[in-house]
């Protein structure tokens, strides 16, 4: 068998497989060097369509044996595969390989992670497990037999339900199988095996129709107390599920499994989600609300999978957004359910401008659904599932509420066990409402980040709105057609009451005007309420016509949004010409500040401020070369302004926002505690980190502990903490990882790089999993003063590292190369520096196929 060599996948070049499976029978005889897998495949003609050769999926296999109806198979290695000579008629394919889980420390197909086997077959590693179909259009119901010795192994999964058990002692070793059985038809990406020294969490939920549903959450021994939080937000997923989109669980048992090593977060196999630990475990004293947060969301995530992704899956990799930017807007839809909608909504626009713009405005510009690729795992992207997520709220917003559940109906009625693609997706919205898409199709195809511009105009008692859309070009797309764009609005009187309600527009020309007449006073628009499109507002308005929107827009992500845009309008102003901090904003800010009534989650959102990485974006984008250092000083700045002129209210704000009683992760605990830290962070500008101290050595929970272990290390107090929280956590690796990320955060622009390369020195800097690799790499290029310093240390350790990790890990290297993603808007030292660490990770032999394309894409032509 031969390295498939790089090749460029297109979507117009579909092609159905040709023949269809009904059942594969694994069998998984479990050895840590040498692991044998059996497959036994009843393979049919599909008439319709030609005959071709017959090909199966296969890299790193040994193979042993195969055979067509009981003869030994006939068969050719080709790029990525085998040929096989077969009748054009049913038949029987059994096939036997050996695979070397130990040797897999790039974390696809089956692997070994803390003496535990697990899989992880998403996008394309189950072709790394036996010869396959390995293509999402290719269905089949799965039965997995494993074979293991005891000792090691008590514990066997597979997705589905567990048919069978048994463990023979009277053996040495003492040998178990388990045998598992999907009734669900699923592509192979969905298949998942897990053996190892198991303990479960257990739980029952009984669905919507009263069938009981065992549930369980696997973890290693002294992880348990790590698990309940876990299991709740398992059960109102499940609910959630049932009540929102009438969607019941369909298996006798749902399993979960946390593991170590893990290339993302989670992974949806069928009955068996696997998650990257730090994504499922949690206690208060090991975790921090934003933690909490993000494991409810994504536990939510992936069990939302079963029916948007696997029920109804992808009929070939191009189709990723059907089933990820659905299912992240179904996570998102219940996280502002279960917690607060506009806290939840401002969060999920800050990662998209933090995550997704970017990537939208350089060289790695995709379109939601790409049309190429040469490394299917290089596209799971902000833009796939964050702006997949967005196209999904403007199709809502677009049709309806009542509409859009029609039309989800109709999807899970029409597509439910299809592979299907966004074609399918758009035809059911278009069935159901009668509308047609063919416009809104774009924001599928047409990658970029649409600008809106406003233009307001007032006589005769007529408000007038004029908006003009235009996109820059992007890699391969040089010009853009108009795009349907939702623009919530709504209109405010001078008193700061609503004269217009929240109403849409749509956008469909490059320029189109919309009048509000009957307006004896002229009214003050509030535009893209809600963040209702994922585009760039350009509405030219004064600071005070801002101030006056943060103190009254009754919509609450605009509100919001005007304290940003005079946060941010007061840092570009200092950065370019050193102008002092807007005092108008600090007043603004101020009030909201001490307004009670609102939701501390929502006042701790207030404080922030654009991120540096934004600021650097926003400055390049206006034509200006940002300097890192000028914005990092900037920003602080600001910060210390706002100390200085809250000072009076800093301590009761802190003092007021404290909780009391056991620790819980709820919204409303959580939030204050945000609003604490918040103002902690602040205070600690005054107080010389007093108050940090002390918060410190009474803190009971990771979230006041970390908060107040940064604010040490902010204020150069915090060596004595930061040795006695690695004392206190070096048995947890989940904690471990956070001090190995803060300490890079929370160092000075000139060390960061100093930091992070002596970090990687310590002894518990286990490079190969990817949780501690990110943990330091990914803390520096998160660091924007630090890994844009002017010395470049920080670009070369990165360029290092990368090169290190290459060979081990493709996936997560191709992944963090990313950090150079925006290197163009820098200035011509920096780009050459950059250049000259791209140019070295380029020069590789050998380098994987997932960051040769990634390093090129970036270089660009
Ligand atoms: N489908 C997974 C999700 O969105 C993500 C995923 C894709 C993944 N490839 C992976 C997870 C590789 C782990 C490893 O939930
Ligand atoms: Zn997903």
């Amino acid at each position: 068998m031969r390295d498939a060599a790089p090749q460029t996948i297109y979507l117009k070049d579909y092609k159905p497989f040709g023949w269809i499976i009904d059942d594969v029978h694994l069998t998984f005889r479990l050895h840590p060097t040498a692991t044998r897998v059996i497959s036994r495949i009843r393979f049919r003609p599909d008439y319709d369509v030609p005959d071709r050769p017959f090909f199966l999926h296969g890299e790193g296999l040994t193979h042993v044996s195969a055979r067509v109806d009981g003869h030994d198979a006939d068969l050719t290695e080709v790029a990525g595969g085998i040929e096989v000579n077969v009748p054009h008629a049913p038949f029987n394919w059994e096939a036997e390989v050996e695979i070397n889980p130990s040797a897999n420390t790039a974390l696809e197909g089956l692997y070994m992670s803390g003496g535990m086997y697990c899989t992880q077959c998403e996008a394309e590693g189950f072709r790394k497990i036996t010869w396959y179909p390995d293509r999402p259009d290719v269905m089949a119901r799965f039965t997995v037999r494993i074979e293991s010795d005891a000792q090691n192994t008590p514990v066997m999964l597979s997705n589905g339900n567990g048919l069978y058990y048994e463990q023979d002692s009277t053996k040495t070793p003492a040998s178990n199988v388990s045998i598992y059985q999907d009734p669900w038809p699923k592509p192979a990406y969905l298949f998942a095996l897990v053996a190892g020294n198991l303990i479960a969490h257990e739980d029952t939920f009984t669905t919507m129709s009263g069938k009981d549903v065992h549930l369980a959450i696997w973890v290693r021994p002294g992880d348990e107390h790590k698990c309940a939080f876990g299991m709740e937000a398992l059960k109102k997923s499940m609910k959630w599920d049932e009540d929102i989109y009438g969607r019941e669980y369909d298996l006798d048992e749902f399993n979960i499994v946390a593991v170590d090593d893990f290339n993302m977060g989670a992974m949806e196999n069928k009955g068996l989600n696997i998650f990257n630990s730090s994504c499922v475990l949690a206690s208060p004293e090991t975790a921090t609300d934003a933690n909490f947060e993000r494991i409810e969301a994504i536990i939510a995530h992936e069990y939302f999978h079963n029916w948007t992704g696997n029920r109804i899956t992808c009929r070939d990799w191009f189709q990723l957004c059907l089933k990820e930017g659905l299912t992240v807007f179904r996570d998102q839809q219940f996280t502002a359910d279960m917690r607060s909608a506009p806290v939840a909504r401002i969060s999920n626009v800050l990662a998209l401008r933090a995550r997704q713009f970017p990537e939208d405005q350089g060289p790695l510009s995709h379109p939601v659904r790409p049309e190429s690729f040469q490394e299917i795992n290089n596209f799971y992207t902000a833009t796939v599932y964050e702006k997949g997520a967005e196209v999904i709220g403007m199709l809502k917003t677009l049709v309806g509420d009542a509409a859009y559940s029609r039309a989800l109906d109709l999807y899970f009625e029409r597509h439910d066990g299809d592979a299907a693609t966004i074609e399918d997706w758009l035809k059911v919205f278009e069935d159901a409402t009668g509308r047609d898409l063919s416009q809104f199709k774009r924001w599928y195809a047409q990658s970029g980040t649409p600008r809106v511009h406003v233009q307001e105009a007032y006589s005769g008692e007529t408000l007038t709105l004029t908006l003009r859309q235009s996109t820059a070009p992007t890699p391969g797309q040089p010009d853009k057609a108009p795009q349907v764009i939702p623009i919530k609005i709504g209109l405010l009187n001078p008193n700061g009451d609503e004269v217009q309600p929240t109403t849409v527009l749509e956008l469909t020309k490059a320029k189109q005007s919309f009048a509000f007449p009957g307006h004896a006073t002229r009214p003050i628009p509030s535009i893209l309420r809600d963040f209702s499109a994922p585009v760039i507002l350009d509405h030219e308005i004064d600071n005070e016509r801002r101030a006056f929107l943060l103190a009254h827009d009754t919509d609450p992500f605009n509100r919001w949004e005007a304290g940003r845009m005079l946060a941010r309008n007061s840092l570009i102003a200092s950065i370019t010409d050193g102008t002092p901090p807007d005092t108008a904003y600090l007043d603004g800010l101020g009030a909201v500040l001490c307004d009670t009534g609102l939701d501390p989650a929502y006042r701790a959102l207030m404080l922030g401020q654009p991120s540096q990485s934004e600021l650097a974006g926003l400055l390049h984008q206006s034509g200006t070369v940002p300097d890192p250092a000028a914005i990092h000083a900037a920003s602080e700045d600001l910060r210390q302004a706002k100390a200085t002129a809250f000072a009076d209210f800093l301590p009761t704000l802190y003092a007021e926002n404290q909780t009391e009683g056991p620790f819980s992760p709820e919204a409303e605990p959580a939030g204050k505690r945000a609003l604490a830290n918040a103002a902690l962070g602040l205070l600690t500008r005054l107080d010389q980190g007093a108050t940090a101290a002390a918060q410190y050595a009474q803190a009971d929970n990771m979230t006041q502990q970390l908060a107040a272990l940064g604010a040490l290390l902010d204020a150069g107090q915090g060596e004595n903490a930061l040795d006695a929280f690695y004392r206190q956590w070096r048995d947890d690796r989940l904690v471990i990882d956070k001090w190995f990320g803060l300490q890079v955060l929370h160092s000075k622009p000139h060390d960061t790089a100093g930091t992070a390369r002596q970090l990687t020195g310590h002894a518990d800097f286990d490079w190969k999993n990817p949780n501690r690799f990110r943990a330091v790499m990914g803390a520096m290029q998160m660091h924007h003063a630090g890994f844009h310093h002017g010395d470049g240390a920080a670009y070369a350790l990165l360029a290092d590292w990368l090169i290190r990790l290459d060979p081990v890990n493709p996936q997560t290297t191709a992944r963090m190369s990313t950090a150079f993603q925006t290197w163009k808007r820098y200035d011509p030292q920096r780009q050459a520096l950059i250049a000259a660490q791209l140019d070295r990770i380029a020069a590789q032999p050998g380098l994987s196929r997932d960051t040769t394309e990634m390093i090129t894409r970036i270089r660009g032509a």
